[in-house]
């Protein structure tokens, strides 16, 4: 039986990603690997926790002896590297926990990786999960490819960009087995409400202000979550080692756009009068170092390994207002205890 890592599984993404695995390949054993931060949430995975070929474990990649003594006690065959500190705007409050996490934590589950697989490296893959950010910011034209230069701004991107530096030098110098992928920005089910889309919605459900940065003219190019976990799958199982691919949506929106959209959707779904829930919004102070404008290009790994997204960004939104209106129970989880001193914080007492 191959034994996957997947580190960060129990947040937004890595849910999507161990849900598929271990739905898909009964024959794998995928052990989700995750610290529970406050973006970590074993409800997440609740449909497929009691499931024969998953274990979860609770455990922090910045400890390297812990993590060196996991890969020889569970003898790991592959990694899908997720776990990650996320959201940009903490990254301005506390960087070093970016570093730690992001740089620290990926180094360390490379060299637990170099030592258990130096005998074939070839028989072992280390995927590591990025961003676009790490490019930096477009101007008005232009999209990423998997050649544009690294340019990272916030300490996030830079974290990230240092990380997948590190991939590559243990490709280059070790001969491990790694892959790459930088994605835009995902929305679906199980994303954390400090992020625009699932923060927007909790907010027009409880009539609090919709916050939008500047004038809301920074552009996002959005792809629907399952579709970044089935690109996942395709980049683990049939991308040549040592490649990057980028994932994306052909999907741009600036912010004031998106948030009007999802102000018209909320009208329809919660019975409101048309144009009631777009007089919440309310313009905010920008985020430092914004991002102008990311783009994906993602023609290799169409041409490559025949994906494409495969929603619509209109009905996806809407599926995830749905999925967001419909689990009361947990956005009442994510959003009580420490959520609301974040909130407090960075956008002051409601
Ligand atoms: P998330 O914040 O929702 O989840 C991160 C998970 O990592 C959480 O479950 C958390 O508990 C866990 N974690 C954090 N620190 C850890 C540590 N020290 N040890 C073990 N586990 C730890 O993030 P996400 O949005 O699901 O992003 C997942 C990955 O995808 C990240 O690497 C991120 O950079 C990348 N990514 C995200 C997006 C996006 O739009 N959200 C887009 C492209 C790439
Ligand atoms: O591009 C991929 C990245 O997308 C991922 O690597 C990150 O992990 C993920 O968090 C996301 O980063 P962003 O900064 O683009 O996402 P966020 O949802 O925080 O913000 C989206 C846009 O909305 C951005 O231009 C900032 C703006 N914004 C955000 C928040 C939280 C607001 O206007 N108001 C807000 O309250």
């Amino acid at each position: 039986m191959k034994k996957i890592l997947i580190t960060g599984g129990a947040g937004f993404i890595g849910s999507h990603v161990v849900r598929r695995f271990v739905n898909n390949y009964p024959n794998y054993q995928i052990i989700n690997l995750d610290k529970l931060t406050y973006a970590g949430n074993l409800l997440n995975l609740k449909d497929i926790e009691q499931r024969p070929n998953y274990k979860f474990i609770k455990g922090d990649i910045v400890d390297a002896a812990f993590i060196d003594q996991l890969f020889t006690e569970e003898q790991i065959d592959s990694v899908i590297h997720l776990a990650a500190e996320s959201h940009v705007d903490r990254s301005i409050s506390n960087p070093l926990e970016f570093v730690m996490t992001n740089v620290v934590g990926t180094v360390n589950l490379l060299n637990a990786a170099r030592h258990q697989w130096k005998h074939a490296y070839s028989n072992h893959r280390f995927y590591h999960v990025s961003t676009d950010e790490v490019y930096g910011s477009l101007g008005e034209t232009g999209l990423f490819t998997e050649e544009t230069a690294y340019d990272p701004h916030s300490p996030y991107s830079a974290s990230k960009a240092s990380s997948d530096h590190f991939v590559r030098s243990y490709h280059d110098t070790y001969g491990i087995d790694a892959v790459i992928s930088n994605c835009s920005n995902n929305y679906g089910s199980f994303h954390f409400p400090e992020k625009l889309i699932p923060l927007s919605i909790n907010n027009i459900k409880n009539n609090l202000p919709i916050p939008v940065y500047g004038k809301g003219e920074n552009i996002r190019d959005w792809l629907w979550v399952e579709d970044h976990a089935r690109a996942i799958d395709l980049i683990f199982h049939q991308a040549p080692a040592g490649s990057t691919y980028n994932i994306g949506g052909h999907n741009e929106w600036t912010n004031i756009d998106l948030i009007r959209l999802l102000c018209k959707i909320m009208d329809q779904k919660l019975g409101r009068e048309p144009g009631s829930s777009a007089k919440l919004i309310t313009f905010v102070t920008d985020r430092a170092g914004h991002d102008l404008r990311y783009a994906i290009d993602s023609s290799k790994l169409q041409a490559d390994l025949g994906w494409k997204p495969s929603l619509q960004f209109e009905e996806g939104l809407e599926k995830t207002v749905d999925w967001f209106l419909n689990n009361e129970e947990w956005l009442q989880s994510v959003t009580s205890g420490n959520y609301q001193s974040y909130y407090n914080d960075q956008y002051g007492k409601r």
